[in-house]
């Protein structure tokens, strides 16, 4: 089989990559903390939207030691806005491993990379060959988009055998400069070799000995099996308010938001008794309630249909008694300590 990319490919790439790419932060750097992170905030979430948070991040955690200790509370008030919480206790939890059983210094093996929480096989790629310069591939969907359209190649890029297909077939052509091979792969992914549309083809390296390319099949490659339908919510939001104080509630420790703080809500569409008869039994006591506008909210596999309430309710100074997970906090503590899940976005201006 012919090699994926051609030396003269390879250099071509290279050298476009230096003269074109972006100037990014986490690209002033070799610190492997420093790549790690911006590689788990990068995933699902665009560059331009990562930068103010990684330097927030790193201006509260500088050290691995820093994260390993950060509160819970205010982990996840850092990363407020970027979803997918798991990523930021999957990090604190691999920064634990790294304190505890690596002396506080980043792992240099692709092999113990893999091993620590939320590090797979792309991030491994990306840390060990940006940070260390270890010649191991890193494909993340980018990259399974440039080699498809490249290769002229139909397989199914949700497969995890196309992805180790394409890994295999990457790693005897990295070249010493392994880090930047990478991401000029990445790179051209995330800015020519784009999704959806128009790839720029007339600024491409790759171009002059791209299948897709020369036989027009851009929008045709690659190919991608349709994802399970997401599953359709219907929920109810509770924005319940006494003075200028708000209730919060704690999700379970498992599953969907795992352990954050969200405004309380019930699974259905409720009408306003039902929502009275739902509030007596929190503790509360309700005075007024108030229909609020409809708002969804798309994750990965569950879409949430919510209609909302905002029910103000009896002040009750000497604290409530009501439900062991709920709780009422004053609005100026509430925004500048917990982090409430964008999935909440749309009843944040009520707050
Ligand atoms: N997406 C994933 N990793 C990236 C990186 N290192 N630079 C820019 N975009 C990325």
């Amino acid at each position: 089989m012919n090699d994926i990319l051609s030396t003269k490919a390879i250099n071509a790439l290279l050298a476009w990559y230096q003269a074109y790419k972006r100037d990014l932060p986490w690209r002033h750097t070799r610190d492997p903390y420093h790549i790690w992170l911006s590689e788990i905030m990068l995933q699902q979430t665009r560059v331009e939207a990562v930068k103010p948070y990684y330097a927030r991040f790193l201006e509260v955690c500088p050290t691995v030691g820093a994260l390993a200790e950060l509160p819970e509370e205010r982990l996840f008030k850092l990363w407020e806005g970027l979803g997918y919480y798991s990523r930021a206790r999957n990090l604190q939890k691999a920064a634990r491993t790294v304190m505890e059983v690596y002396d506080g210094k980043m792992p240099r093996t692709y092999e113990e990379l893999r091993r620590l929480s939320g590090i797979g096989d792309y991030t491994a790629g990306a840390i060990a060959s940006i940070a260390f310069g270890i010649r191991v591939p890193a494909v993340d969907g980018n990259v399974l988009r440039v080699l498809s359209r490249v290769s002229g190649s139909r397989s199914d890029i949700a497969e995890q055998s196309t992805k180790d297909a394409y890994r295999q077939a990457l790693l005897p052509l990295i070249p010493p400069a392994a880090g930047d091979f990478n991401q000029s792969l990445i790179e051209l992914g995330a800015t020519v070799c784009v999704p959806n549309g128009d790839p720029k083809c007339d600024l491409c390296p790759l171009a002059a000995e791209c299948v897709a390319a020369r036989d027009g099949l851009t929008d045709e490659i690659p190919v991608r099996s349709a994802k399970k339908p997401r599953k359709i919510q219907p929920l109810t939001v509770l924005i319940i308010q006494d003075g200028n104080r708000t209730a919060l509630r704690k999700r379970p420790d498992k599953g969907l938001l795992a352990g954050l703080y969200e405004l309380p809500n019930v699974q259905g569409h409720l009408d306003e008794d039902q929502v009275l008869t739902h509030i007596r039994a929190l503790g509360f006591e309700p005075l007024r309630i108030k229909r609020l506008d409809d708002a969804k909210h798309i994750f990965t596999h569950i879409e949430w249909q919510m209609i909302a309430y905002a029910v103000q309710i009896t002040p009750e100074f000497d604290g409530y008694h009501g439900a062991s997970d709920t709780l009422i906090v004053q609005n100026d503590d509430l925004h500048s300590n917990y982090a409430i899940p964008s999935a909440f976005s749309a009843y944040v201006k009520y707050l």
